[in-house]
């Protein structure tokens, strides 16, 4: 029996600390940065309807099924997938989906980390004051010479990715609790600070309409967008919840534990968006200007605001930090599952693993500038290429990353491992590591993980490819 196993890796102190780490995990540039961009290219509330029916009923019962195997298994994704598989008498191949998950999660940190780097650079840019009073325009332009400049992003780039990689070496468990107790209150705060000052620009409303209201002819332009960024910004998918759940500990209620870290996370992209759109509109800008969305919007507003100077700088601190926490998610199933494999030391390994990320991630930062024309995945007229430089249509390097993990690996990832929680797993294993504080909710919770969740992701994958 796995029942009493305890990590290697380590354990969290209390369930507290494992909502802190998971949240940790899920508040990042997906929240701050990717959601408002996203909902503003694919047109507002329709967009953040999928989402949020992508959340509550796709993503919620994946991250159940993540966090439990996890805690029954105790090991890196790989082997916990492997000797539960063996456990339950079903073929160890399920252990693959983890791998595959782990890939992902690589690849999300390899552009993660030059995104991060920009708030890098925005923490010097903001606490010199050069953004005191600045204009949209001049916000845009701002912009542009850093993502413009290779030298400047490869450098933010490489000390995000050794920050990334000091706390991984030293282990999460001891790293991450004492950063987060005080940083998350205060991350949530700024943001309403700056909802409050967007509450002033006189485009409040607007912002409100665009985020909230329903339009069902747009219902299905960004289906397949929404439920991967449902994915991306719960960390499900990739098995980065699932070795957290592995360090939890053992009398916690999982279902209260996990509804706790998905409505935080959604109140903060939710807040996030109402902050950001008004400023949007106030600016003049447009809501489909892309990623650089936020870097554009946010210097507007503190340049404009007394003590902007010094609530802007505090407020990229904060979010370099929430994406700190989060990219060590990312590389924590890899190097847990190499340290267990190669029994190499954990700096040893993630020096490895980092320098693999800092290298592919080397290709979205020059995606932003020398390379931009490199294009991968091209469907022209005369047939489909899978790189073309110049080409009219596809992807850049950055595009083709981002869409190949939120897109198709982590959907596949979460429907495995949900699928393996809900069929492979034994119901009174489930229940009894769900430990649900309404016994009576079980049926329902199960089922959501038996099928609900499933059929979700194969209901969107169609939907999209017959829009
Ligand atoms: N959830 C993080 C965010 O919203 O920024 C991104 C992320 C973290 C994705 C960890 C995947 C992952 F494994």
């Amino acid at each position: 029996m796995t029942r009493d196993k305890v990590s290697i890796h380590g354990a969290w102190a209390s369930r507290w600390v494992f909502i802190l780490a998971a949240t940790g995990s899920a508040v990042g540039l997906g929240n701050i940065w990717k959601f408002p961009y996203m909902t503003g290219m694919y047109g507002g509330g329709a967009f953040v309807i999928m989402y949020l029916v992508c959340i509550f009923l796709v993503g919620l019962p994946i991250m159940l099924a993540e966090t439990l195997i996890g805690r029954r298994g105790r090991q890196s994704p790989v082997n916990s997938l492997k000797s539960l598989a063996l456990e339950a008498g079903a073929s160890p191949k399920w252990s693959w989906a983890a791998l595959m998950g782990m890939v992902a999660a690589l690849l999300i940190l390899s552009f993660y980390s030059v995104v991060a780097g920009w708030s890098l650079d925005y923490i010097i840019s903001m606490g010199r004051g050069t953004f005191d009073g600045i204009s949209a325009e001049g916000a845009g332009a701002a912009f542009g010479a850093l993502t413009s400049d290779p030298w400047r992003l490869t450098l933010w780039h490489s000390l995000f990715m050794l920050l990334t990689g000091f706390v991984i070496a030293r282990g999460v468990v001891a790293g991450l609790e004492r950063g987060l107790r005080i940083m998350m209150p205060l991350l949530f705060v700024l943001l309403l600070v700056l909802l409050g000052y967007s509450m002033t620009t006189g485009h409040f409303m607007q912002g409100f309409h665009f985020l909230f209201d329903f339009q069902p002819d747009r219902l299905l332009d960004g289906v397949l967008a929404a439920m991967g960024h449902a994915f991306f910004t719960l960390s499900v998918g990739v098995g980065s919840i699932m070795v957290y759940g592995a360090y939890m500990p053992r009398q916690a209620s999982i279902g209260a534990t996990v509804l706790t870290v998905g409505v935080l996370d959604t109140l903060v992209a939710l807040t996030a968006g109402l902050a950001l759109f008004p400023i949007v509109f106030a600016g003049g800008l447009e809501p489909s200007a892309g990623p650089g969305l936020m870097f554009v919007t946010l210097p507007v507003a503190f340049g404009n605001i007394a003590f902007g100077q010094l609530m802007g700088t505090v407020f990229f601190i904060l979010v370099l930090i929430a994406a700190w926490t989060s990219s060590i998610s990312m590389l924590e199933p890899a190097v847990a599952y190499l340290v267990e494999r190669t029994q190499r030391s954990r700096a040893f390994v993630t020096s490895v693993l980092a320098l693999l990320c800092w290298l592919v991630g080397m290709g979205t930062v020059l995606s932003f500038n020398v390379a931009a024309d490199a294009k991968f995945f091209v469907f022209a007229e005369d047939g489909f290429r899978l790189f073309q430089w110049g080409a009219e249509g596809g992807r850049n390097f950055f595009d083709s990353i981002d869409y190949l993990t939120s897109r198709i690996l982590l959907p596949l990832g979460g429907l495995a491992f949900v699928l393996f929680a809900g069929w492979v797993l034994q119901r009174e294993t489930v229940r009894d590591e769900l430990a649900l504080r309404h016994p009576r909710l079980f049926p329902w919770v199960y089922w959501a993980m038996r099928v609900v969740a499933p059929l979700g992701v194969l209901i969107v994958f169609v939907a999209e490819l017959v829009k």
